[in-house]
């Protein structure tokens, strides 16, 4: 028994920032963020707004798409390091908005990584016979940890969810494998020390730096295009195919360049790789079920293709997971 993404959704909230908004915020270009990360524009959660009501929309809409109801769900388990408290979980709030009662529901905090995570996790539990309809979320507003006086950070964020309804069948589809990696002795490169402390875009500027992200940008970006060329290729080796088998390779949507360097590195055509950063710039967890999502809306994943999705991020992290669709 194997597990299958039968269904996807994708919800942000509703502000739109430009780059050129950006230029009258602070000392950047829409030259320089569109030419060094890709980015025009990213979505981004104002005070009052709620990330767990965001991921309701995107889980709504995966369920809507599956001809699922909430109730049908075995489990519910979300990427995020966004979550509004310290306790209780993201996911057990979405349960909550959901309807639902008793069935497991809990995060899987790896950053950007966290889809990858969450879903490899749901695809071996799955495996094990314990669940057969799983609700799978990507859900992160980074735009909200952010110190809008760095110009370094701020330029790359935005906030969304995106949803997959997995359940378990027999055959050839499905998750064919994922490989997870985490690398501690690097958590300096990308990290919030101070839990929970936001700063929507609209609200007063933070009044302690130190609760905003710290990025060490450029080592954090050598790492991950290394990090990402490696696991992508052991996971295809490993479910004994090869790169020229994989119809479409869904990245982590931090950067262009990075898609771009990986996507060299491993000698793939450009039309094989997808991206929306111009879009929606960094999502963190969100940012690949959301591209997902876009990729099947726009007629890019086809029954029986091999769909590649890989990410790396904050801690450090780093997977991937195989798919046949
Ligand atoms: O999601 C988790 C994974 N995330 C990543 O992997 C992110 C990896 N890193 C990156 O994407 C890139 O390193 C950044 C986009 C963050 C930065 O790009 P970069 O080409 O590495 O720039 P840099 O940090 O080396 O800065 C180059 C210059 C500096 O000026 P000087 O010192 O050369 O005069 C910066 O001060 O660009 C300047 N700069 C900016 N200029 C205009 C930095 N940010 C901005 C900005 N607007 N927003």
């Amino acid at each position: 028994m194997g597990s299958r993404i039968v269904a996807t959704g994708r919800a942000t909230p509703r502000t739109v920032i430009t780059n050129h908004e950006l230029e009258r915020r602070m000392d950047t270009s829409d030259e320089w963020i569109r030419t060094r990360t890709g980015i025009s524009q990213r979505y981004t959660l104002c005070t009052g707004e709620s990330l767990v009501e965001v991921a309701e929309r995107a889980s709504r809409e995966a369920l809507a798409r599956a001809g699922m109801k909430p109730e049908d769900l075995e489990a519910i388990i979300v990427g995020t390091v966004s979550s509004d408290f310290g306790f209780p979980s993201f996911a057990c709030q979405l349960q909550h908005r959901l309807g639902l009662t008793s069935i497991p529901a809990f995060d899987v905090a790896a950053a950007c990584s966290g889809f990858i995570y969450a879903l490899s996790v749901a695809d071996a539990t799955m495996r094990a016979g314990e669940w057969s309809r799983v609700l799978l979320i990507g859900a992160d507003a980074l735009s909200t940890m952010v110190d809008w006086n760095d110009r370094s950070t701020a330029v790359l964020f935005g906030d969304g969810a995106g949803a997959a309804v997995m359940v378990s069948e027999p055959g050839q589809r499905g998750v064919l494998g994922s490989i997870l990696r985490s690398a501690g002795q690097h958590w300096d490169l990308l990290s919030v020390r101070n839990r929970g402390i936001q700063s929507p875009i609209d609200a007063e500027a933070r009044t302690n730096q130190n609760d905003a992200i710290k990025m060490k940008g450029p080592e954090l970006f050598k790492i991950a295009v290394k990090s990402l060329e490696d696991i992508t290729r052991r996971v295809i080796e490993r479910a004994g195919v090869t790169l020229d088998d994989i119809s479409l390779i869904i990245p982590h949507q931090a950067n262009l360049r990075i898609i771009n360097a990986v996507g060299e590195r491993l000698g793939i055509k450009p039309e094989k790789v997808f991206t929306n950063v111009d879009r929606y710039g960094n999502t963190s967890a969100a940012s690949v079920p959301i591209a997902l999502d876009e990729a099947i809306e726009s007629g890019r994943i086809h029954d029986n293709d091999l769909v590649l999705l890989n990410a790396c991020g904050g801690g450090l992290t780093w997977g991937a997971n195989l798919i046949r669709w």
